[in-house]
């Protein structure tokens, strides 16, 4: 069998554009505001398409840059001053953080209703009791690519690799809570293959270079590589052995343009969300 790639660019550009049909019958601008403390290159490119496609849509969005030396008690007055702020509805504050600032701290001082990548404790909450509330952006990508691939999820067997707080704890919760059969494995589980060629839907999100082989597979899945991993060589691959994965799957996304567009695209739904829900 030979894969049907899952086309991320193409699913993020069709939710892009009803983000802005969302944004263009609203008679305010939703308000998202992005701080990154230093000026790490690859979360600067990262914020920066974040920005784009943010005023693509509609959205009054803008970058706070604070210097690499900024302490966490200057980072938690932006927080509260955003907090406090009517025309702010979406606050991302930018990871990994400085070492002289606790990134709990500060994620657990953003107002929860302004809280658009769903990392606040009470956002995780929710979703773990099957609460409306904000969901980590990468896994609900996650799902509207499941959705635009036709994958069935009630009583499917999902295994989600990996366990951060971030992707494979949210992830898992959404699949769960969409009837599928959900497994987590990590890196200290004693048969990952074998867990892994039991999947009928597998998401990749261990952070490992093309950890997951084509023989870990099975026939017909559908396998969601949710990392992005640049080799010495400069290629950017996935936690997936795409070309091995592809000549088993039933359905893949690349690396690039499979989960990384849609991150960016349920960030502006998730404040499009968050604006309408906290202005009513
Ligand atoms: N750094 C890399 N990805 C993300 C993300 O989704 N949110 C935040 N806040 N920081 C990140």
């Amino acid at each position: 069998m030979t894969a049907r790639i899952i086309d991320g660019k193409a699913v993020a550009a069709a939710l892009r554009a009803r983000i802005a049909a969302r944004v263009a019958a609203l008679p305010y601008a939703p308000g998202l505001r992005v701080v990154r403390v230093g000026d790490d290159p690859a979360s600067g490119v990262y914020v920066r398409n974040k920005d784009r496609a943010a005023q693509q849509a509609g959205l009054d969005s803008a970058t706070i840059q604070l210097p690499e030396d900024t302490s966490e008690a200057a980072l938690l007055d932006v927080v509260r001053r955003l907090n406090a702020d009517p025309a702010v509805d979406g606050i991302l504050v930018q990871l990994p953080l400085p070492a002289q600032i606790r990134a709990a701290t500060v994620l657990e001082t953003i107002n929860p209703a302004k809280d658009v990548d769903g990392f606040h404790a009470v956002n995780a909450g929710r979703l773990a009791t099957g609460q409306k509330g904000l969901v980590p952006c990468t896994p609900k990508g996650v799902m509207h690519l499941l959705a635009a691939a036709g994958t069935p999820l009630a009583g499917a067997r999902a295994v989600v690799l990996g366990r951060s707080n971030i992707v494979g704890k949210p992830m898992a919760a959404l699949l769960l809570a969409a009837d599928a059969t959900v497994t987590v494995v990590h890196s200290r589980t004693l048969d990952l293959a074998g867990e892994c060629r039991r999947a009928q839907i597998l998401v990749a999100a261990a952070g490992r270079p093309e950890m997951v082989k084509g023989d870990w597979i099975a026939e017909g899945a559908t396998v969601i590589d949710v990392g992005i991993n640049r080799l010495p060589d400069g290629r950017l691959v996935g936690d997936v052995d795409f070309a091995a994965a592809r000549g088993r799957a039933g359905a893949i996304t690349p690396v690039p343009g499979g989960v990384g567009p849609m991150t960016i695209a349920c960030l502006l739904e998730n404040t499009v969300d968050a604006a309408e829900a906290r202005r009513g």
